[in-house]
């Protein structure tokens, strides 16, 4: 499968993804209808859907029910979408387009925006929650306590604050590569594990893919890093060239363009190798760790 075919099988995962959505969240009605118009805005109309895909593959990896599938790849998609409202705020990286339009701050109000950003949070773990998940309440457990492990402060919000700390300083590669495991990398893991957690895989199989997941996460931001640079910001829906002005500690500012590039095709090779132990079920992730850093988008 070539770089085509794997932006087709992309596509199409997406559109599953967003029906599983579009069916799942609740429909804006009542006094409170604002918040639930705001979380439907920030969530539809773009956006790659590159960790349910990520979940979506690795759960077919292990031969599981699509249906429960889809239910965690679109919980995983309202933490990464609730990340994006609140990073792109004005006392976070104060942006004003995200995903080809208005931020949802821009298009609603900051208020409504942290709103529907703490209900996208909060809804995924509902959605994991419900029996239609999966049969079994420990895998169910599971996914909610790796999620939480993840989107949290030991996580995506200790790396976002790591992140903003770290605006004007200096950071080295160890620091740099921490802050981008937490921000990135830790929501990536889990969708790639959530796969392995209602597959009931093996731990050596669940290993592989964490390991592999860890690698993808850091060539992925630092592909954001580079796209900063490098980018289009027509394709890429948001703006360009804000992190160095910024005082962003990245990966492209710590060793320039070239040498972080090298670094992120390194990390994406790294990651294809750790799928070894899975053998030949893993085609779609080897080709998302290629996407990872050749994408334009
Ligand atoms: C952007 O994530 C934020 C980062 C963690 C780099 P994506 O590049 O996956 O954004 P969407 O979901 O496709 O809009
Ligand atoms: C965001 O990193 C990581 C998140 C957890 C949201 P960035 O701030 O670099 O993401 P973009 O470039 O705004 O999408
Ligand atoms: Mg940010
Ligand atoms: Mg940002
Ligand atoms: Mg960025």
């Amino acid at each position: 499968m070539g770089m085509d075919g794997f932006e087709e099988a992309l596509r199409q995962s997406a559109q599953e993804v967003e029906q599983t959505l579009d069916a799942l969240l609740p429909k804006p009605v009542g006094a409170e209808a604002r918040v639930l118009e705001a979380m439907r805005y920030a969530i539809f109309g773009g956006g790659k859907r590159l960790r349910p895909f990520l979940a979506l593959a690795s759960a077919a990896a292990f031969g599981v029910d699509r249906r429960s599938a889809l239910r965690v790849a679109a919980a995983i998609e309202c933490v990464h979408t609730y990340s994006l409202v609140h990073d792109d705020l004005p006392c976070m990286d104060d942006d004003d387009l995200r995903r080809g339009r208005p931020t949802t701050h821009r298009q609603f109000d900051e208020a409504t925006a942290v709103l529907a950003g703490d209900a996208l949070l909060t809804f995924a773990f509902e959605i994991l929650a419900e029996p239609e998940t999966h049969e079994d309440p420990y895998v169910r457990c599971e996914l909610v306590a790796r999620l939480a492990a993840a989107s949290g402060c030991r996580g995506m919000v200790g790396g976002q604050m790591i992140d903003l700390a770290s605006e004007g300083r200096a950071l080295d590669i160890g620091g740099v590569t921490r802050l981008q495991q937490m921000k990135t990398g830790a929501l990536i893991a889990v969708s790639c594990e959530a796969g392995a957690i209602l597959g009931r895989a093996s731990p050596a199989h669940r290993s592989a893919l964490h390991a592999y997941a860890h690698d993808l996460g850091l060539a992925f931001q630092i592909a954001d890093d580079l796209l900063d640079v490098e980018g289009d910001p027509e394709a890429l829906g948001k703006a360009a060239r804000k992190d160095a002005d910024a005082g962003k500690q990245t990966m492209v500012g710590l060793l320039g363009i070239d040498a972080a590039r090298d670094h992120a095709r390194m990390l994406a090779d790294q990651a294809i190798i750790h799928l070894e132990p899975l053998q030949d079920r893993t085609e779609l992730l080897r080709q998302a760790a290629r996407f990872a850093i050749q994408r334009r988008s």
